[in-house]
Order: C-alpha cells, then structure tokens, then sequence
C-alpha cells in the first residue's frame, strides 16, 4: 500500500486553487499526498468539473440539505472517513467547520487566504472583499496566507505566507487575479507537500518548517 497522505479538498466555488494542487500532483511536485477526493459544499461549482476532468473523485455535501451543522459535520466525516482522507484541504471552502470537527483532524487541515493574515482576515473576508478592503485601506503590499484551521475564520497558526505588490491604480479584480497567480497557487500545493511529508511541526502558534 501506497504510504502517501489521502488528502481531500473542500470547495465551495471556481476551484483555481483546487486547479493548482491538481498541477502540481500532475507535476511531480505533491508526491508525499494524493487528491483522493474533492468535496464541494453545493451543486454545480466548477471546481467538481476540474475534478472529474482530473479523473478524481468528486462529491457534494450540502449544508442546506442539513437541519443543522452538527449532522452537516457528521456526514463530512463519515464521508472522509469512508474514503481514510488523512488531511483536508480548504480551497476556496466558504463554511466554517466547528471546534468538534477540526479536532478529528488535529493539525492536518489548512486553508488559504488571500491576504497576509492577520491583515484582512476573519468574518466577512471573503472572496473580492478581501482586497476592496486592502485597496480601500491603501497598503502596498498584500500576500497570500496557508494556516492551520482552527475554529476560528482565519485564525490558526500560520505556515507559509507570501508577499505581492500592489500597482498603483489596480482593480479589486486584477488584484485578486494577481494574488491567486504570484501567491495562493505557489503556497498552497507547497504547504500541501510540506505537510503530507511530515515536515510542518506546530508548537502553539509558531509553525517550524523542516526543509
Ligand atoms: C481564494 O481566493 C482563496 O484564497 C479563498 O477563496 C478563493 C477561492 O478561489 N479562500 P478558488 O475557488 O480556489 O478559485
């Protein structure tokens, strides 16, 4: 048997991000995990096509088809579990998963965020949001974050983070399309390997990476 992490990808949009890992896999850059399944929190996202065309797995567990978000949870993890799905990844996954569930994946899920957290992070940063609100405020610099999940939005240890410049006079758009490119496509398939090879060590919020 294959000793690579089973790793499953939740979703919830476009998938870009999904897009890279499946590169890089494609590659030869994931090597210490494989993609064993692609979880999308709706119907219908492009990032279940990108899965298929992919040749991997690709399911739909919708909240709103749960009265609650504890027997949302549970049927995530029982459809993990089925599958022995050793790390999570959230790429572009818009629910925040509770304390109980991020607790049956101690330090094995991490999610991307478009900006240098803790810059433009947290409840309602989301998607475009997250650069209107860095342009509005004038930084010059932006960045991309990979952190652990906690159950917090945005708020678990960081393990690699990335730096873009803003041009001036660029659009919310452009920029979020320049952060993807130069930041959240590079870090996110590298944190990936990283953790899949047992080379991401946590000591409260300090993450040391052996390289
Ligand atoms: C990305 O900007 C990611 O950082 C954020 O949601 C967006 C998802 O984009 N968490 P995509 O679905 O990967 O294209």
């Amino acid at each position: 048997m294959s000793n690579k992490k089973r790793i499953g990808v939740l979703v919830s949009g476009g998938g870009t991000n999904l897009q890279a890992l499946i590169d890089a896999q494609a590659r030869g850059e994931l090597t210490s995990g494989e993609i064993a399944v692609v979880v999308a929190s709706k119907p219908g996202v492009f990032a279940l096509e990108r899965a298929a065309k992919a040749g991997i797995e690709g399911i739909v567990v919708e909240r709103k088809s749960f009265s609650d978000k504890a027997s949302f949870e549970a049927k995530l993890l029982e459809e993990l579990s089925n599958r022995q799905i050793d790390i999570l990844i959230l790429a572009g996954f818009m629910l925040v998963l509770s304390d109980d569930f991020v607790k049956q994946f101690p330090d094995r899920i991490i999610n991307v965020h478009p900006a240098l957290i803790p810059s433009f992070c947290g409840d309602g940063f989301y998607g475009l949001h997250v650069h209107e609100r860095a342009l509005e405020y004038g930084v010059k610099v932006t960045g991309a974050t990979v952190h652990f999940v906690n159950e917090v939005t945005d708020g678990g240890a960081i393990i690699l983070q990335k730096a873009v410049e803003i041009p001036e006079g660029i659009s919310a758009e452009d920029l979020q399309q320049k952060v993807m490119k130069e930041a959240e496509h590079i870090l996110l398939p590298k944190a990936a390997e990283l953790l899949c090879a047992g080379k991401v060590k946590r000591d409260g919020r300090r993450v040391m990476i052996y390289e």
